[in-house]
Parts: C-alpha cells; sequence; structure tokens
C-alpha cells in the first residue's frame, strides 16, 4: 500500500518537547491499563514520574529517547510541526550465562493516532535500531502486550520475532 508521503524528522527529544512526548507515552499506558488492570494499573502521579525519568536519563549515551515530526516543507524550516510520535529505549545488562552481555530494549513507542499508517513507527525503528547498531549490541528487543494487535503487526512486518510470552497468574494477597 502508497501511503501520503511524510517528510519526517527524528530527533532526540529536545526539552521543549518532554512534556509531548509524556503525553504521547502516557497513551499507551493508558491502553494497557484497560487491556487489564491487575497487571497495568497505573499510580495516580505517572505523568510527573515519567518526566522525571526521561529528563534525569536524555543525557546518559545508554538511553535514547526520541521525537517524530512533520518537517516543515520549503526553506523556511523554523516552525517544525507538533510531535507526532516517540520512542524510549535504552541498552541493558544481559544475565551472565549467555554469550552477548548487553542487548537493546524500547520500553515505549507511540504515535499520534491521526498520525498513524504512514510509516512514522517503522522510522522511529529504524532509527533505533541504527542506535542499538552503534552502541555494538546485537538485538533489539520489545514487549508487545497479547492483545495490542497494531503493534504486534508493525513488530512482526519489521522482522521482530516473538521468544517469550509473560504470563500472568492472579494471586490474592494474604
Ligand atoms: C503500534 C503503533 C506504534 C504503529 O505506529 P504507525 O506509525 O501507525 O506504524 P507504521 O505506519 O510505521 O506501520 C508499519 C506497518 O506496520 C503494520 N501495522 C501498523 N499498524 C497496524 C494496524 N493497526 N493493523 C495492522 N497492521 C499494522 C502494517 O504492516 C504497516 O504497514 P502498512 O501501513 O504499509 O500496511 C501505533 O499504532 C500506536 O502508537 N499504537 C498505540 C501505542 C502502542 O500500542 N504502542 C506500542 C506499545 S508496545
Amino acid at each position: 500500500m502508497e501511503h501520503h508521503h511524510l517528510n519526517l524528522e527524528i530527533i532526540p527529544v529536545p526539552e521543549s518537547d518532554i512534556s509531548a512526548l509524556v503525553e504521547l507515552f502516557l497513551l499507551v499506558e493508558r491502553q494497557h491499563e484497560q487491556y487489564w488492570p491487575l497487571r497495568w494499573a497505573l499510580r495516580s502521579d505517572i505523568q510527573q514520574r515519567y518526566t522525571r525519568w526521561i529528563t534525569s536519563n536524555r543525557a546518559n549515551p545508554d538511553w535514547l529517547f526520541i521525537i517524530a515530526r512533520e518537517k516543515a516543507v520549503g526553506s523556511d524550516a523554523r516552525g517544525s510541526g507538533d510531535v507526532i510520535g516517540g520512542l524510549a529505549a535504552a541498552i541493558n545488562q544481559e544475565i551472565p550465562i549467555y554469550q552477548f552481555t548487553h542487548y537493546a530494549f524500547i520500553h515505549d513507542l507511540a504515535v499520534r493516532e491521526q498520525a498513524r499508517r504512514r510509516g512514522v513507527g517503522r522510522a522511529l525503528l529504524d532509527y533505533s535500531r541504527q542506535w542499538a547498531s552503534e552502541k555494538g549490541v546485537n538485538q533489539l528487543r520489545l514487549m508487545a502486550a497479547d492483545r495490542n494487535t497494531a503493534a504486534k503487526a508493525l513488530f512482526q512486518k519489521y522482522g521482530f520475532q516473538t521468544t517469550y510470552s509473560e504470563m500472568v497468574l492472579p494471586v490474592a494477597p494474604a
């Protein structure tokens, strides 16, 4: 399928766009919360927590916080568009039984509803795959909720292979 072509810009999140990025990530968290509160019920101060998480880690070279926005057309590139997508990833240490020591892990990925199916998700994955490669790791991982068909479709098409399925048994706390 051919899409309306988006002139995309993917950049590390500037300070001024952290709140827009948090807003996007919260959309995904709220979606998960609806899937099953036992697994995903959120704290009431999640917005402040996300903001602190991004603010305190964005300068760390083992973390990646990027945004996508539509580039202004023509020579006047001043007014770049709104944030339409974002991704958070980190380099994690693996437990010391495998031949590799570290892997890249995508914590969050979200695209604004009005901007979906135009390749923004794919472009954010491209950037993070390149970043992971430059970090010298041999794999990029993520978790996708079983009920999240859009996300699973994107990741499968992109080339991710399913390894584990998390399984959760509710337990009554004593
Ligand atoms: C999942 C998500 C990030 C996809 O972003 P996107 O920018 O729409 O994805 P792309 O346009 O790059 O899609 C690339 C390909 O993935 C597949 N895909 C994406 N969304 C799909 C959907 N809803 N249904 C079926 N296939 C889909 C398609 O094969 C698509 O290619 P095509 O449009 O040529 O058919 C977006 O739907 C989203 O933000 N969802 C809510 C948040 C979320 O679930 N995030 C992931 C948490 S792990």
